[in-house]
């Protein structure tokens, strides 16, 4: 079917899935594609090797180091929907990656394990979504294994996150006792069977509130429960409300089982629904609409090639207005000079493939000869803009730099600011004391790894590290002048590479005292790049 471009750009939705490993983000994922026809049905195990091997594939670092260091994107059709789905890494190769990731998506789908609730790195993820203001859906998985209460699961929601919850529908039991979800708003109960694992047409059976079977179905004990549970929640719970959906306020909460396929359809279509095409992103020219005929774009996420003869990288643009045409060049705002974005691929379900138009609300990953920055704009419009930057993350753990050979001090400066650039460690120096020596701070400990083996590698620069005791870092608002900044004894001073000052911190807890101690002086989670 051929789409008008506005048309292209209203049937999109770009969305990122966070969630602790293991909640089940993969498995979703998977039964999303299954639904959109992407994968073949009868292998959904055979399509979650093949999504993994697409991901894994995209890197040959990943498949040297037997580890995932990039976050993918996946684009799917459904319903008329055109649905891009970005994936946010976690385990042990978390990086400020995923957090960048969030600020090229327009919403979030947060998986919970129902036997586990609100874990830590759902948690990290969640505030950058608060930050941006953007929807935040819930999906509360596995619930064919024993479950926490329901309304304890929402609480910890609550008051873990800090966002109201709405349950769309409402799990009957859970493990073995699981009988399926009872949908508010249609007053009907759909029963749980786990005969469609892998299959799309498996029967979904439905029955209805009044309907006398109900009792008979799920027994009379879980008939009493639901009722009661029922009551409370229309008694007590937030009412679908969404304007504050929209402003990410408030989170739908849907119940069911990735695995067994249940809930999931039902989730896609109210999630649809519930969030918008495109809307309009921030810049220094005001807001800039993604049905504007210029085509605009910005970088979030640097991907280095691993091959030592090319140092060239891989920019990951979010489309924000327009179309993409790969046969146009495009000003790149930040350096001053067009370029024509070449080699611009998408992921698709399990391919990588070229693409030659691409729209508002897509993510495309285009060859970088090394000059591209995090948060740069491109743009055809003949007055040129910049987009709003994009935050730099808190590090978490921090070492010294100490380079074992002192006679490549060039080389490793120019490798590891090119490293730094690409956004998956920061740099910082003492402050003040004169001293020359690198801090790096990164968000998972395995980008130490990365930073050793790349120095290596590509710059023939060996180093060591020394681990630092620090875990908070703070951004200083405004110009509070940090000579005058009384703190604590674990406080450290420092500077970034612009000679912004900054404060390490051993525990949350001197932050606090900091804070107490200086009038006047705000600290800040996020840095301005
Ligand atoms: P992640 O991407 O969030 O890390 O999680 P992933 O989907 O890989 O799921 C983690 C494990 O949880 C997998 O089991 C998966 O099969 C299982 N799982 C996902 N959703 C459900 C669900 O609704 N119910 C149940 N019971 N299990 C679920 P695994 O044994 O670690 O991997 P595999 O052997 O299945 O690949």
């Amino acid at each position: 079917m051929a789409f008008t471009v506005e048309e292209e750009i209203k049937r999109r939705r770009t969305f990122a899935i966070i969630s602790h490993p293991d909640a089940g983000k993969t498995t979703l994922t998977e039964k999303f594609l299954l639904y959109g026809g992407q994968i073949n049905l009868a292998g959904s195990v055979k399509g979650k090797a093949t999504a993994r091997h697409a991901v894994s594939d995209w890197m040959e670092i990943e498949k040297e180091r037997g580890i995932s260091v990039t976050s993918s994107v996946l684009q799917f059709e459904y319903d008329g929907y055109c649905i891009n789905i970005l994936d946010t890494p976690g385990h042990q190769d978390f990086s400020e990656d995923t957090y960048r990731t969030l600020m090229a998506a327009d919403s979030a789908v947060m998986v919970i394990d129902a036997s586990k609730g609100v874990e830590a790195q759902t948690r990290k993820l969640f505030k950058v979504c608060v930050m941006r203001h953007i929807p935040i859906f819930t999906f509360i998985n596995k619930m064919d294994r024993d479950a926490n209460d329901t309304f304890e699961l929402l609480d910890d929601i609550e008051n873990e996150l800090g966002i109201a919850t709405v349950p769309v529908n409402w799990p009957i039991g859970s493990g073995k006792e699981f009988k399926g979800v009872y949908d508010r708003n249609t007053k009907c109960v759909r029963m749980f069977s786990d005969t469609q694992k892998g299959t799309k047409q498996g029967e979904e059976r439905i029955v209805s509130i009044d309907d006398p079977a109900l009792k008979e179905e799920i027994g009379q004990d879980k008939y009493d429960q639901l009722m009661e549970e029922l009551e409370l929640l229309d008694g007590a719970g937030a009412e679908f409300d969404q304007e504050l959906v929209t402003a990410g306020e408030l989170s739908p909460v849907f119940f069911g089982s990735a695995l067994t396929n249940f809930g999931v359809e039902t989730f896609l279509e109210h999630f649809l629904q519930m969030t918008y095409s495109p809307l309009p992103r921030k810049s220094d020219a005001g807001e800039i609409s993604p049905f504007s005929e210029d085509f605009s774009a910005f970088v979030f996420k640097i991907q280095a090639n691993m091959n030592k003869a090319h140092r060239d990288r891989v920019a990951f643009l979010r489309i924000c207005s327009g179309t993409f045409d790969a046969s146009k060049d495009y000003l790149h705002v930040q350096g001053g000079r067009k370029a024509k974005l070449s080699a611009p691929q998408q992921m698709m379900a399990d391919e990588r493939k070229i693409v030659d138009k691409a729209y508002a609300g897509d993510i495309i990953g285009v060859f970088d000869p090394g000059l591209y920055s995090i948060g740069d704009t491109f743009t055809s419009a003949k007055k040129p803009f910049k987009f709003e930057g994009i935050p730099t993350f808190a590090p978490e753990h921090f070492a010294r730099v100490r380079q074992i050979d002192t006679m490549k001090r060039k080389q490793f400066m120019k490798g590891i600011t090119q490293i730094a650039q690409e956004g998956a460690i920061q740099i910082f120096q003492e402050y003040n004391t004169g001293m020359e020596e690198i801090i790096v701070g990164v968000v998972g400990v395995l980008q130490f790894d990365v930073l050793k083996y790349r120095l290596n590698n590509e710059y023939n620069v060996e180093i060591g590290l020394e681990n630092l005791p620090y875990e908070h870092i703070r951004w200083i608002e405004g110009d509070y002048d940090i000579n005058k900044i009384s703190g604590t004894s674990d406080m450290k001073k420092i500077k970034d590479l612009k000679d912004r000052p900054l404060l390490l911190f051993v525990n949350s807890w001197s932050v606090g005292m900091v804070l107490d101690r200086n009038d006047g002086l705000v600290l800040s989670e996020f840095g301005t790049n």
